[in-house]
């Protein structure tokens, strides 16, 4: 009892050290290289907590704020991953996601809808979620690991240039339970890796930040299109994609999957996605050709629906997939958009996405499901590797 004391006390004080360091010394730009950020868009704060509120949040369970190494012995046979959840709107898939029994929960981003400068706002929102009961009930079941979007990360579409960029990171990891010793608490991003279970049916999980370092966006001020392509950006930072390479050359799983919050693939339409970074995008491709990991497929979020593109690219022996899942709490309006990729159908309805995974011998069966309200099979595709 004394240690959770002791531990609580620690964890308060640093959120108060963070919060208090955010809010007394002015921001300094976060990479001089870059160029300006485009205006701040507005800040829509979701109405459940308020910054008066949110040190109360602070306190509300002990037991929850542990952190504690991910377990990898064991390969995972189910791997359930969602984004974009509003906390003022109803929480009611954690029920559905635990009756899938997952081993592992991947967060794609948007854990919460934060939108803020305010770092005891942020953590004050983690907070709430992680004392969410059927959350908690989901924690208990199954690991939990992941990665920010912009409203959890920062601001509506932010970057490299996000001022707060160094404690939104420590929220973010402090929320997942990283223990302080884990390499990623020094990285220049809030990128890990995990690779469960023994060889030959190997899992990796390889989790990209796709925010901390990323260059600006380019607004098309002719407003034909939302951004413009920035032929010279970056999303990933030289040191991320130093790891990233060596994760992937190393990488002995016979199935990989990569996470990027945003969408890798499906390129059509005008939001964010590694599109509006073309050259970055093939940047990322052309690694994974020439690094070859085995049975590489890529899962993302954001876009508030689910679908799945594929690609076939030349040099690598399988077809690459990208299967978006997003929309916890809320979808899209409209429900068509180009994606020449896209195979299945895309599905505009509050969802989680779930990977299955079978094994013949070192070769991975993946099924992976869309699923909605009620734990309802909306889309399933199989992948014989
Ligand atoms: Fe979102």
């Amino acid at each position: 009892m004394f240690h959770l004391r002791l531990s609580a006390f620690f964890f308060c004080m640093s959120v108060f050290a963070l919060a208090a360091s955010a809010q007394t010394n002015p921001p300094k730009p976060a990479n001089s290289q870059q160029k300006p950020s485009k205006p701040a868009a507005p800040i829509s704060r979701s109405p459940e907590l308020t910054e008066r509120e949110a040190p109360e949040a602070e306190n509300l369970d002990l037991e929850a704020f542990k952190p504690r190494a991910i377990d990898t012995s064991l390969a995972p046979a189910v791997i359930a991953f969602g984004s974009c959840n509003k906390l003022d709107k109803p929480q009611g898939m954690w029920n559905d996601v635990a009756a899938n029994n997952p081993n592992l929960w991947i967060w794609l981003g948007d854990i919460i809808y934060a939108d803020t400068n305010n770092m005891r706002v942020l953590a004050g929102y983690y907070k709430k979620l992680k004392n969410e009961p059927e959350y908690k009930k989901l924690r208990a079941k199954a690991q939990i690991v992941g990665i920010y979007d912009d409203h959890d990360y920062g601001n509506n579409d932010s970057g490299g240039g996000y001022p707060w960029k160094k404690a939104s990171k420590k929220c973010l990891l402090d929320f997942l339970d990283v223990p302080s010793n884990h390499p990623a608490r020094k990285r220049d991003g809030a990128y890990t890796a995990y690779s469960f279970g023994k060889a030959p049916q190997r899992i990796k999980v390889i989790i990209l930040d796709t925010r901390y370092n990323r260059d600006t966006l380019l607004p098309d001020l002719s407003k034909k299109s939302r951004y413009l392509p920035n032929l010279e950006g970056d999303m990933l930072g030289e040191a991320q994609w130093k790891w990233l390479e060596n994760e992937l050359r190393h990488s002995d799983a016979n199935l990989n999957i990569l996470c990027s919050s945003i969408q890798v693939l499906s390129d059509e339409h005008p939001y964010e996605k590694w599109g509006n970074f073309p050259n970055c995008r093939k940047r990322l491709l052309n690694l994974i050709v020439h690094t070859k990991p085995k049975n590489l497929m890529i899962i993302s979020g954001d876009r508030h629906m689910a679908e799945v593109s594929k690609m076939d690219l030349q040099g690598l022996p399988y077809p690459l997939y990208d299967f978006t899942s997003s929309g916890m709490t809320h979808i899209r309006s409209g429900t068509t958009e180009a994606n020449r990729l896209r195979v299945g159908d895309m599905i505009v309805k509050r969802n989680f996405g779930l990977i299955k995974v079978r094994w013949e011998a070192a070769k991975p069966i993946v099924t992976m499901e869309v699923r909605g309200l009620q734990n309802e099979l909306l889309q399933d595709i199989t992948v014989k590797y």
